[in-house]
């Protein structure tokens, strides 16, 4: 299938869901689909980055025999030679299980050629944990050696045994010795291949689980804003905690368990050997409870992913209640609150209780049929020995080697099965998050400024936040907005309640991003602009400021790492924050929040305010920065913020207009459009809303 379009937005976004449609007319599986899907809109978007809107791209998907073939060629100048934001890329393909593209450069041309091999869903699942566990391949193989050689010496242990059962009942005392001294040092080395085995697994463990959670977090951090508002933050938590754990013991376990079944198919062969009638009566007992066990697996698969979406809600919502524990009780609301923690802790225990009802069934009847077989399996036993003259020693060894095997090879089995559930389920969410279109990923250009000025420009722009709800439709909220603000200036954007403007500033420091029109820093088009250029020259004061629960340093220390004692004190002096912290229990080294001191409201802006004067960034966005505060040490505040302010661009958002009287420019939006600009004086003359406002402010009816 050949699609072609221009690198707009719009147009990427229907060539890549026409490729989906047509892997799904193909039968490809969901979760190949969405991985070459993103892959194909991720390089779109960096080709796009490179050029301009105007590029073309030209686009060949095929399947072919057990894989599928994307070749890709984009008009424009070459993106770097590790396309650009290679990091980004690195992670696409490490969690999509891509492999990475062929690319070349000719005649103007990028070309990506994809070869995705089509895998069964495990397989792949285990190809991604294998890319962390790549690097201690070492330590993991040593592992894996010394557990199988545990494995063998367990097997031939209880021959040894039985030798000496026989050489004591025929009074051999050489025999004894000689079997003596062999069951030491058997017992001696697989004693320390176990020690070595378990303490390698454990290394391979904890350091792939930090990988992992390294890599979730950075790819949770690079979720865009209005993605993580939606999902919440319980998912977030049960998926970078409990799905990476499962995720890191991963190949552990699954080692563990294969070395497991490899003692039970060296019992089977060692059975065979002795007496091949025992070992048919146990393959077919073995077959009836295996039958069994996987019947199991496969119908316990969809209650987890039930049960896990449940304790998803459940932790999401305990988090949240921790969070606002004290408006839920002044809003007199505990009992409301308790009735849905009740609701989704039911909700989630019910779901995990009817998982557990299921299994035990079926382990009931594995149960069942292994107790027959062993029934079965005693009475042969008897009849070899009564009738066919087994030595008793040999029928003990086959005797326990059964009951090694009849229940837990079984359960090793099913543990195993259950185990492959369990991993496909958390690759499958831990992979995600970090590629699946549902949480969309920040997208920064690969165009660096060395240093930018602050000149902010919007041309027609338009905004809008995606409903999750099918009822209420997208509605754009900033419509074809325009304005000009020259570097170096004040200006302020006032305006009523819910009219966009923490829109424009979310825009600006691009965490949302505009849906039409154009935006640009310093003449240049912020969709081209890398991450450093644009985060690294603005600083964010909102009005309900995070501060984090380390000590004010450490908070302060947060943007500026280098930071000195002068510089912090001058910092808080100048956000009038100063004397407070004098006041604290530990000065500067007192632990905010949680277990700490709690600040106020103004307490916390002051504190945001002196993080942002240590930040050395050309842009200051203020969004209701000051609102907490009473007039004098709001006036003192803009005062220290005029003097650093120097040749920055600061953009204010107030709704007491007399914080923004001084502004160099007002700009009053209405309903998502600028309505006037001007001085404050100007408006007042010009603009009936925005005299009305501010008369409204002076002469409150
Ligand atoms: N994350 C979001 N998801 C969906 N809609 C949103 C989101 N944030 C804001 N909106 C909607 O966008 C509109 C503009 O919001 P915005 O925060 O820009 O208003 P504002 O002018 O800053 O208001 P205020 O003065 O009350 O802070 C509002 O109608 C709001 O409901
Ligand atoms: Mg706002």
């Amino acid at each position: 299938m050949k699609i072609h379009g221009t690198v707009r937005n719009e147009e990427i976004a229907g060539a890549v869901s026409r490729a989906e449609q047509y892997l799904q007319r193909k039968g490809v599986e969901e979760k190949m689909r969405l991985s070459v899907r993103v892959a194909l809109e991720e390089i779109l978007l960096i080709c796009r980055s490179a050029a301009d809107e105007a590029a073309e791209f030209e686009l060949d998907i095929r399947k072919g025999f057990g894989e599928i073939l994307c070749s890709l060629s984009v008009s424009g100048p070459e993106v770097g030679p590790d396309l650009a934001d290679g990091e980004i890329l690195r992670r696409l393909f490490s969690a999509s299980l891509l492999p990475e593209p062929r690319r070349e450069y000719r005649n103007g041309r990028n070309r990506f050629v994809l070869t995705v091999p089509l895998y069964d869903t495990t397989f792949h699942n285990l190809k991604f944990a294998w890319s962390y566990v790549r690097q201690y391949r070492k330590t993991f193989f040593f592992a894996i050696g010394c557990q199988w050689l545990n494995v063998i010496l367990s097997i031939v242990a209880p021959i040894l045994s039985a030798r000496i059962i026989i050489a004591y009942s025929d009074s051999q005392i050489r025999q004894i010795i000689l079997t003596a001294i062999a069951i030491f040092f058997v017992n001696a080395v697989s004693n320390l291949s176990l020690y070595f085995c378990n303490t390698r697994y454990n290394m391979v463990y904890t350091r792939l689980l930090s990988d992992m959670e390294n890599d979730l977090a950075s790819s949770t951090l690079r979720i865009t804003g209005s993605c993580m508002d939606s999902k919440g933050t319980g998912l977030f938590i049960q998926r970078l905690t409990a799905d990476t754990s499962t995720l890191a013991t991963g190949f552990n376990t699954i080692a563990d368990l294969l070395s497991q079944m490899f003692r039970y198919i060296g019992i089977l062969i060692a059975m065979l050997i002795v007496s091949p009638p025992v070992f048919f009566v146990v393959l077919l007992l073995l077959a009836g409870q295996i039958a069994i066990e996987l019947i199991r697996t496969r119908r316990l698969m969809e209650d987890d992913r039930i049960h896990r979406n449940a304790a998803e809600r459940f932790s999401g919502f305990v988090s949240e209640m921790v969070h606002g524990v004290s408006d839920i009780k002044v809003l007199n609301s505990e009992n409301a609150f308790q009735e849905e923690v009740v609701k989704r802790i039911e909700d989630a225990n019910n779901s995990y209780m009817h998982m557990l009802m299921k299994s035990w069934k079926y382990k009931l009847s594995r149960w069942g049929v292994g107790e027959a077989g062993r029934l079965v399996f005693t009475c042969l036993l008897a009849v070899l020995i009564l009738k066919y003259g087994m030595a008793p020693a040999l029928a003990l060894v086959l005797f326990n080697y059964y009951s090694e095997l009849g229940a837990p090879a079984v359960l090793i089995l099913g543990q195993f099965l259950e185990f492959l559930k369990n991993f496909d389920l958390s690759t499958e969410r831990v992979c995600a998050i970090m590629n699946n279109p549902e949480f969309p990923k920040e997208r920064f250009g690969q165009t660096h400024l060395e240093s930018v000025r602050g000149e902010i420009r919007f041309e027609h722009v338009n905004a809008r936040y995606e409903s999750h709800d099918p009822r209420f439709p997208n509605r754009d909220i900033l419509k074809d907005m325009s304005f000009v603000i020259p570097a170096g200036t004040t200006a302020a954007f006032v305006g009523r309640s819910g009219c966009g403007k923490s829109t424009v500033l979310r825009l600006i420091s691009r965490l949302i991003r505009n849906t039409g029109g154009t935006i640009f820093l310093d003449g240049t088009d912020i969709s081209t602009l890398d991450r450093e250029s644009i985060r690294g020259n603005m600083t964010v004061v909102s009005q309900a400021p995070y501060l984090f629960h380390l000590s004010v340093r450490d908070n302060l220390r947060l943007v500026k790492p280098d930071l000195t004692e002068e510089e912090m004190v001058e910092a808080c002096r100048a956000a009038r924050i100063a004397d407070d912290i004098e006041r604290m229990p530990q000065k500067y080294d007192t632990v905010i929040g949680e277990g700490g001191v709690d600040l106020s409201g103004g307490q916390r802006q002051r504190l945001a305010i002196a993080r942002c004067l240590l930040r050395d960034s050309s842009i200051i966005l203020l969004d209701e920065a000051t609102s907490s505060l009473d007039n004098v040490t709001q006036a003192e505040i803009l005062k220290a913020l005029e003097e650093h302010r120097k040749d920055r661009t600061v953009i204010m958002i107030a709704h007491r207009l007399s914080t923004v009287v001084h502004a160099d420019m007002i700009l009053f939006v209405e309903d998502g459009k600028i309505l006037d600009f001007g001085t404050h004086q100007e408006l007042l003359e010009r603009c009936g809303s925005y005299r009305q406002l501010y008369e409204q402010e002076i002469r409150p009816v």
